[in-house]
């Protein structure tokens, strides 16, 4: 387990400080390290610093109730039990508690022997299921629930923990399908203050211009034809909490310049209004083009770019993160696997090979949806190149197309497709879309 002295670790979440004492007591002397909180807040700020086997936690409390815990607890960690709370004759509560992933629940008041017995099998239920994890796991490191362990994305990693400890707006940027999302999420629900708030995405070019106003600031009753109640906007609805601008690039300018008054006022105008209102919301934007550029061209606002740029978080292409690229491969084949009743499949060398190879210019995404087709389509309990697209087999690694001539890389391309399709030149032909004098030629 993970204390240091080999007992399970228990944090108990009570806003009444005797109940609190009561159960820590009585664990402690059955062995248990145990942490206490009084509030949800408190709770969240120890799990984020300390490995918790067990969350044993009340269900009302003032602000922040237990079920709102037990919701953070199931979206942000794993091997974690929790039992929850409950008053007496309050079944729905339990219920509820259940339904957003609770293991056990206990009525108060409750006896020794009653809250021991819950808890030893709850710490029973865990210890079975990490035995499970550690299969699954073996060999696959994740932090905020992204995987990789090489070393570009350990350096993410600790701007992804710089960025979880203060408000700056933060900047991602990356080719598609690297992560962005998924990076703007762990910073949000990995933040102390902020992650039990809304997480509230926006897809810029998803807003029409003559909306983006009132969808982002709200309106007011009659502010214009069509305003038929007053409207929350975005960032009411972000509020204490995050908004995500993705695709910040394909912002309109007249738009830039309205988002980057609200960026530096902090403040919003309901449309229909003239009076501002505070915000509160931190802002985390994406792009997968080079802002600096656009901006170099005229099509973005320096001074805006400015103003997201405070933490740039420039996610590493999938085809940079060596071992990485079999890691994220064994997870998604095992996740797919699972979903379709097949046993977890075994990799062929040649598969690792062109997985390893290949430049994924859809990232991560584009290998997730390779093993999805090939759990789909292939009978076969293991995964092997050849039913891999042929771009795949025959692809250039990186490093070595760093330093081709198109002339020599052409070359060596059809050399391997020839190679790879064993003399069969009606084949590589096929694949090459050339005639046979012209592949000849070449061959020559
Ligand atoms: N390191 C990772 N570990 C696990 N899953 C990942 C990782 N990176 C990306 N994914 C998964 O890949 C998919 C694409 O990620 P995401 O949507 O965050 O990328 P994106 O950069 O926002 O893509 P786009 O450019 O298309 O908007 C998601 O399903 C995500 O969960
Ligand atoms: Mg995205």
């Amino acid at each position: 387990m993970s204390d240091q002295y080999d007992k399970e670790i228990i944090l108990i979440v009570d806003d009444n400080i005797i109940t609190c004492e009561v159960i820590q007591r009585n664990l402690e002397m059955a062995g248990f390290h145990i942490f206490t909180a009084h509030s949800v807040n408190d709770a969240i700020e120890i799990l984020s610093r300390q490995d918790i086997d067990l969350l044993i936690t009340d269900y009302k409390m003032p602000k922040h109730t237990g079920l709102e815990l037990i919701k953070y607890v199931r979206d942000h960690l794993q091997n974690i039990c929790i039992i929850m709370l409950t008053g007496y004759g309050s079944i729905n509560s339990a219920v509820a508690a259940m339904k957003e992933g609770a293991d056990e629940y206990i009525t108060k008041p409750f006896t020794d022997k009653e809250l021991l017995d819950a808890v030893n099998k709850s710490i029973r239920k865990l210890k079975e299921k990490n035995t499970d994890l550690a299969v699954i796991y073996d060999d696959t490191w994740t932090r905020f629930g992204i995987i990789g362990q090489s070393q570009n994305m350990l350096e993410m990693y600790s701007k992804i923990e710089k960025a979880c400890q203060n408000d700056a707006i933060v900047l991602i940027t990356g080719e598609n399908g690297t992560g962005k999302e998924l990076v703007a999420r762990a910073i949000h629900y990995n933040h102390k203050a902020r992650s039990v708030y809304p997480f509230i995405p926006i897809n810029c070019p998803g807003i029409p211009a003559s909306l983006f106003e009132s969808e982002l600031f709200g309106h007011v009753k009659g502010a214009f034809t069509g305003a038929v109640q007053h409207r929350k906007g975005f960032f009411q609805a972000a509020e204490k909490g995050c908004l995500f601008l993705d695709e910040i690039s394909e912002l309109p300018s007249e738009l830039q310049a309205k988002l980057l008054r609200v960026l530096q006022e902090k403040e919003i105008c309901r449309v229909g209004e003239t009076l501002t209102k505070k915000v509160d919301v931190r802002i985390i934007a994406a792009t997968n083009k080079n802002l600096e550029d656009l901006v170099e061209k005229g099509q973005f606002r320096q001074d805006l770019f400015f103003r997201l740029n405070v933490i740039n978080i420039d996610i590493p292409p999938l085809r940079d993160r060596g071992d990485d690229i079999i890691f994220l491969a064994k997870h998604f084949a095992l996740k797919y696997a699972k979903e379709l009743g097949k046993t977890e499949p075994e990799f062929t060398d040649k598969a690792i090979i062109a997985l390893k190879k290949y430049s994924w210019p859809g990232n991560v995404r584009e290998l997730e949806n390779l093993m999805h087709r090939n759990l789909i389509m292939n009978d076969k309990d293991h995964i092997d190149s050849v039913n891999f697209p042929d771009i795949m087999k025959f692809n250039i690694s990186c490093d070595q197309r760093l330093n081709l001539s198109l002339e020599d890389m052409s070359k060596k391309y059809i050399r391997d497709v020839v190679e790879q399709t064993g003399g069969n030149k009606a084949k590589a032909l096929r694949i090459l879309k050339i005639d046979r004098k012209t592949l000849l030629k070449k061959l020559k």
